[in-house]
């Protein structure tokens, strides 16, 4: 089968970074579903891994946590798909990424696809959207019922891939007042569109432009981007007794003490959690993507697809690579048929 797959770590620029190969189609075992791959998405976690060191694989490693297919053949165990069904999901960091013709995943954490979107716009989903609901839904607590309707919530990174579908879901699900940051009027509109009832700037006074706005504290702040530069602003925006989430690790020690006087509790997100432990409530990752199917295909909320960049080949991912290291990519990018 068709593959893209990386031997060393290099530069992007480097034509070898990601290379075509041809491998050995998986046999399905256990939970696992042999999916047919139809689309892939690009994330930052692919760069992140990708990322240049002195490191080379004995054998092709694929990268790629996002896609969508159809289940050509179960393992044993399997009881939620069967063959002919179209899927969507993210998959697991531990194992090889779908950017390959056929693909392993525990069916655990795989989803029916939307029915309403073609492949494409379905492998612009999982990742993220799973990353969005568990940030929300689990971490932060937000009521999936409107329980929390009329609380305020700032979505830092609004315009990337996360920031995207959280817009959608902090708006649409949890019905929450909305405060994206976006930094371009491009990025600005994308966030608007998705229903965002505010839009700042995270290169500017944040604290100023929210007072600007007659907001003086929010309840919750999604930190997606930067948390560096950024948490110290989050601790003098939150409420007494607010939430934080990231989903993006420090550099530097992070300043926790500013959080203790107004007891704001932080939590981390790790969407790869579930499935690199294995956590007995794996299969809540299945739970949440036919959740997003239903959301969708309710048209309660839509794809984030930004940019289909082509067919499935290494010099096309290498251009997703190249867009997304740049960091100003507006929703997801992804690639569809090999
Ligand atoms: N923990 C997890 O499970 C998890 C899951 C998914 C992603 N992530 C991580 O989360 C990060 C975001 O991923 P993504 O796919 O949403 O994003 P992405 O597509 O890389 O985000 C691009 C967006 O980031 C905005 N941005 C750039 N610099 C920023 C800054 N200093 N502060 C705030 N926003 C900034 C840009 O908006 P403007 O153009 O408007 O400036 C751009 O639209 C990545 O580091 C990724 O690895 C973690």
């Amino acid at each position: 089968m068709k593959a893209v797959a990386l031997m060393r770590y290099l530069a992007i620029s480097d034509p070898e970074s990601l290379i075509d190969v041809e491998l050995e189609k998986p046999d399905a075992d256990g939970h696992d579903l042999l999916v047919k791959i139809e689309a892939i998405g690009i994330n930052p976690i692919d760069t992140k891994v990708r990322s240049p060191k002195d490191q080379v694989e004995k054998t092709p490693r694929v990268l790629g946590w996002d896609a969508s297919g159809v289940v050509e053949a179960v393992g044993s165990k399997v009881t939620l798909f069967r063959p002919g069904d179209a899927v969507f999901y993210a998959g697991s960091i531990t194992r090889q990424g779908a950017n390959s013709e056929y693909h392993l995943v525990d069916e655990r954490i795989v989803g029916k696809k939307p029915k309403s979107l073609d492949f494409s716009m379905a492998a612009a989903l999982p990742l993220t959207s799973i990353t969005a609901w568990e940030a929300l839904f689990s971490r932060l607590r937000v009521s999936t019922s409107g329980g929390d309707s009329g609380k305020s919530v700032l979505v830092i990174g609004g315009a990337g891939g996360v920031g995207s579908i959280a817009i959608q879901l902090a708006k649409k699900v949890a019905r929450l007042e909305v405060i994206a940051t976006a930094s371009r009027p491009e990025s600005g509109n994308w966030v608007k569109k998705l229903g965002a009832d505010h839009v700042i700037n995270h290169f500017g006074d944040m604290l100023a432009q929210l007072v600007a706005l007659g907001i003086d504290a929010v309840d919750y702040v999604l930190i997606l981007n930067s948390i560096d530069r950024h948490f110290s602003t989050a601790a003098n925006i939150i409420k007494p007794q607010g939430a934080i989430c990231s989903i993006v690790e420090n550099e530097r020690p992070l300043p926790v003490e500013l959080l203790k006087a107004k007891s704001v509790s932080f939590h981390w997100e790790s969407m790869f959690t579930r499935s690199s432990f294995c956590t007995s409530d794996m299969i809540a990752q299945h739970v949440i993507l036919s959740t997003i199917a239903d959301l969708v295909d309710a048209t309660a909320i839509g794809t984030t697809l930004g940019c289909n960049l082509g067919l499935i080949n290494a010099k096309n991912v290498r251009e997703a690579h190249r867009l997304l290291e740049k960091g100003r990519v507006i929703g997801k990018l992804t690639l569809a048929g090999f």
